[in-house]
């Protein structure tokens, strides 16, 4: 390329790097460039320029394998990140396959642009952080409501759910985002039932577990309500009954004799002789006896069936 013909090509070429030179020096390039990311989601990120310039943008370029083979090693911009404003740039859509890939960034301001600040490493979008699943347990009745806060739609949760001591046994519930939150039901109350869900990544094979957590279903109201109501019921009429008894035998003879007055036998029956002959008593002996109703203490009735 460099023939002897062609020095004021070279000049010119050298006067036009010197003032791309000049125009680099004079906006820093970005610094600490780096890419996180989590869930297949893919950002890059860098510190803001602290220069004395109006606005500053950023502009974001990858190159992967198949720009290196196929592409001369040429860069591709990033979709969304040309003349951006904000020092973070969502590569998501860019980085489409699992392929290595270089990353740069550059700023620009007015008419300026700084050199490109590389990312240092390849990225392979397999080197993804999955999250543990956000898992948020309620517990009503005998129903436990599950459910994952911020899942992506790319993540897939098998929840699994046993009841404690029984994990071999455990159920697979496979839920995605329609599915979420999710609701087990038919728990068996006083039980301790655990849970754990797993997060997917199909695409990478990849995948994360939460802790597991255990919850009791609280005793349902009714099977030990029912014997206790019937319980309390029986020692309530029995105590009532008992003090009603006490109260009218004991404490108001008087009461006793109101509600159920005690009827003098029968004479027939009161004096009967041996043989149960009928006997015919004296005028006196009927007026005593006449008397004796009148005057018998209800207490004492043994008394007067001892005097008669
Ligand atoms: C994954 O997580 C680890 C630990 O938090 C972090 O050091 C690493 O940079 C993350 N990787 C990506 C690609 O975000
Ligand atoms: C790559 O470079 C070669 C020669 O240098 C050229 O023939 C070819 O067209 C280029 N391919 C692309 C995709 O630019
Ligand atoms: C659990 O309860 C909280 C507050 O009571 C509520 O905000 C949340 O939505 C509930 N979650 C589920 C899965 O029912
Ligand atoms: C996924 O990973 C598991 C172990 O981590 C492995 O047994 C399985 O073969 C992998 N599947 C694929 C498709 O790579």
């Amino acid at each position: 390329m460099l023939q002897s013909g062609s020095l004021p090509t070279l000049l010119l070429l050298l006067s036009f790097t010197s003032s791309i030179e000049t125009d680099t020096r004079l906006l820093p390039p970005p610094q600490k460039v780096r890419i996180e990311s989590t869930n297949m989601k893919h950002l890059l990120k860098w510190s803001p320029l602290q220069v004395s310039c109006a606005t500053v943008t950023y502009s974001v370029q990858f190159q992967g394998e198949f720009e290196l083979q196929f592409l001369n090693g040429s860069w591709e911009n990033a979709l969304d990140c040309q003349s951006i404003h904000e020092n973070v740039c969502d590569l998501t859509p860019d980085l489409a396959s699992d392929s290595d890939y270089d990353i740069r960034v550059r700023a620009e301001c007015g008419g300026q642009v700084s050199r490109w600040t590389s990312l240092g490493t390849r990225f392979n979008r397999r080197e993804t952080n999955l999250s543990t699943p956000d898992m948020r347990v309620n517990v009503s009745g005998d129903f436990i409501h599950v459910e994952f806060a911020n899942l992506p739609k790319n993540v897939d949760i098998i929840l699994m759910h046993w009841r404690q001591g029984q994990e071999l046994s455990a159920s697979r519930h496979h839920i995605t985002a329609e599915w979420n939150p999710f609701h087990l039901g038919g728990l068996e109350s006083g039980a301790t039932y655990c849970l754990s869900a797993q997060a997917l990544l199909h695409s990478i094979n990849k995948s994360t577990s939460t802790e597991t957590k255990c919850f009791r279903i609280p005793e349902s109201m009714l099977p030990w309500l029912k014997p206790i109501a019937v319980f309390v019921a029986v020692v309530i009429v029995m105590a009532l009954g008992f003090a009603a008894f006490w109260s009218l035998t004991g404490c108001c003879p008087a009461l006793l004799h109101a509600c159920w007055p005690k009827e003098q036998l029968p004479d027939a029956l009161l004096h009967r002789e041996a043989g149960n002959t009928l006997r015919v008593h004296t005028e006196e002996e009927l007026r005593e006896l006449y008397h004796s109703v009148q005057v018998l203490d209800p207490s004492q009735p043994e008394r007067e069936e001892e005097k008669g």
